[in-house]
């Protein structure tokens, strides 16, 4: 068995031992994100400047994403982001947030896909980038060189925490970053939700069931319980209070315009139904996944499914509508995809890859998109043209409102 870094495992044993069980929410921030050997923070391991991140991310790496596929949804999202524009009445500048960017591929290509459509467009753009891992950064700039020479057109920051009140006119983006928040796990057990801490003992990283640590996690449950969730006995799951404190940043941020959510997830009915006894979480190590988390420490990605009701509820009551729900192979068909697909010869790699985005039994159903709006009246997206279930998203939003 691979333990994983041993300078990570070290720092990690140590807090343990100075001050007991930490919650897995604390193990996995500190395996995913500990400022010296985290899994996202560590240097990269590739000298090559175009080659950072992808010993984490991409074919050679762990796992990948669309970006890694084809750059069609970067230019469905640039579409879309173009479409918010004009509802919006062009403003300047327009400010499009990605946070947890990785590579950069998708901000690789929605810059390029904008500058090749829309001059005057591409003219008002300002790209900003939220990043706090100083790796992800490097890969970042090395794909994002052509644009960095004009003043102002791509920038960086640390954290959120860093954007002003009302600073962004236009679009916040993510693609597959909350699933990478640290999350709390929690079980049933004797009918009581008690948390998964882990411990140290015999020389190994092990779990010990303890009362909730926070506070926090009740009110999440009590959330869930209003939807009429109630977790049965013996029933394993993750709470990504994160993913909460992330959304009010996003509405604080937001002035006028629209913030666009990608990742794999559900509904609440569904991420806690009885088909996830067992809850979500897993890591990727060389595209496999397994439900190891004590193997691999700071070596292998952990992630969990993102609970899009709370999501949409939280960021309601800070005042981001619910604009809609779908998921990726609705949202790329309402954006032209099928004229792209029209274009490519049948079986060859690109239209291989673009079918792959698509697949209703693959990536076109498990990730899905969630828009949200602020300060413009009711948007009609071309993204959601096609809304294909899920009504119970929008329902307890607006429930809450
Ligand atoms: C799973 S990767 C997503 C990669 C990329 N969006 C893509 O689709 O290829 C998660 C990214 O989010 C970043 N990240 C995680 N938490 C963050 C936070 N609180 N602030 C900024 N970036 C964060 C990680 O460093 C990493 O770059």
């Amino acid at each position: 068995m691979h333990v994983g870094h041993p300078g990570l495992v070290a720092e990690i044993v140590a807090e343990i031992q100075a001050s007991g069980p930490i919650t897995f929410a604390r193990f996995m921030e500190l395996a995913l994100y500990h400022p010296e050997f985290g899994y996202y923070t560590r240097e990269c391991e590739e000298l090559h400047e175009n080659k950072i991140g992808e010993d984490r991310i991409g074919w050679s790496g762990d796992y990948y994403t669309s970006s890694d596929v084809h750059p069609i949804l970067a230019r469905a999202i640039a579409r879309q982001v173009r479409q918010v524009d004009e509802l919006l009445g062009r403003p300047d500048p327009f400010t499009v947030v990605e946070m947890g960017a990785g590579k950069g591929l998708l901000a690789r290509d929605f810059l390029a896909a904008s500058e090749k459509e829309s001059a005057s467009f591409f003219h008002r753009l300002r790209y900003v980038l939220v990043e706090r891992s100083p790796a992800m950064r490097a890969s970042q700039r090395g794909h994002l060189t052509p644009w960095m020479r004009t003043a102002g057109r791509v920038s960086w920051l640390d954290g959120l925490e860093e954007l002003e009140t009302g600073s962004v006119t236009g679009v916040i983006l993510s693609n597959e970053l909350v699933d990478a928040f640290p999350v709390h796990r929690i079980t049933i057990e004797g009918g009581v939700p008690k948390e998964i801490f882990v411990d140290y003992e015999g020389g190994r990283l092990c779990e010990r069931v303890q009362p909730l640590s926070t506070q926090a996690l009740s009110d999440y449950l009590q959330r869930l319980a209003q939807l009429e969730i109630t977790l049965p006995e013996g029933y394993k799951t993750e709470i990504n209070l994160e993913a909460l404190a992330w959304m009010t940043q996003v509405a604080r941020a937001v002035k006028r315009g629209v913030v666009i959510t990608i990742d794999y997830g559900h509904t609440a009915q569904d991420l806690y139904g009885p088909d996830r006894r067992r809850g979500t979480f897993l890591c990727y190590h060389h595209q496999m996944a397994s439900e190891a988390p004590y193997e691999r420490v700071g070596l292998q990605d952990m992630t969990a499914h993102v609970d899009f009701t709370t999501l949409a509820t939280v960021g309601e009551e800070s005042g981001l509508h619910v604009t809609g729900f779908t998921n990726q192979m609705s949202f790329l068909m309402g954006l032209g995809v099928e004229q792209l697909i029209e274009s490519l010869e049948p079986g060859s790699a690109e239209f291989q890859s673009v079918v792959q985005l698509l697949k209703p039994e693959g990536m076109g159903r498990t990730f899905k998109i969630l828009i949200q709006h602020k300060g413009i009246e009711s948007p009609e997206l071309d993204g959601l043209r096609f809304k294909p279930f899920f009504g119970s998203v929008l329902a307890a939003a607006e429930r809450s409102h």
